[in-house]
């Protein structure tokens, strides 16, 4: 699976009473989802991530509070900022990722295709870069 990333926009549905973001599979999401997680009550400065994927799809949304991602390819990085219930940021094939900048408020939920598999991870760099590399 090549590397790719994308930020997507979710319509928001909102009246008076406030705002709601809906989440289908396979119809505003681009799989099917297996395991959902969230990240919260992240302290200040920490720095976490620090891995890529093989096969996981992962869609990352921070529903409250904000925080940044960097992602790397193994020729290009770029950092993320996320800021927004209404963006999900994408995430696909061979990406090494870092998580920081979490405000304090900060709840990351992601959306992942797989259950969680340790054998799919790759937590060492020096691997990742040959990997994508290769
Ligand atoms: P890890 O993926 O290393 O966190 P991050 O990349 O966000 O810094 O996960 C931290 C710990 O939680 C690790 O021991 C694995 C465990 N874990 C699960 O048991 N299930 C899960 O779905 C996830 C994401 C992690």
């Amino acid at each position: 699976m090549k590397p790719y990333t994308e930020l997507l926009d979710f319509k928001t549905l909102g009246d008076d009473r406030g705002s709601l973001v809906a989440l289908e599979e396979n119809y505003n999401t681009p799989f099917a989802i297996k395991r959902v997680y969230y990240i919260f009550e992240t302290k200040s400065g920490v720095r976490r991530g620090y891995h890529a994927h093989k096969y996981l799809k992962q869609l990352a949304i921070c529903i409250s509070g904000s925080c940044t991602f960097l992602l790397e390819d193994g020729t290009t990085k770029k950092d993320i900022f996320l800021d927004s219930p209404n963006k999900g940021l994408l995430i696909e094939g061979l990406v090494w990722r870092e998580m920081y900048d979490f405000s304090e408020d900060c709840i990351l939920l992601i959306l992942a295709s797989e259950h969680f598999n340790e054998d799919d991870y790759i937590r060492d760099y020096d691997t990742f870069l040959k990997l994508a590399t290769s």
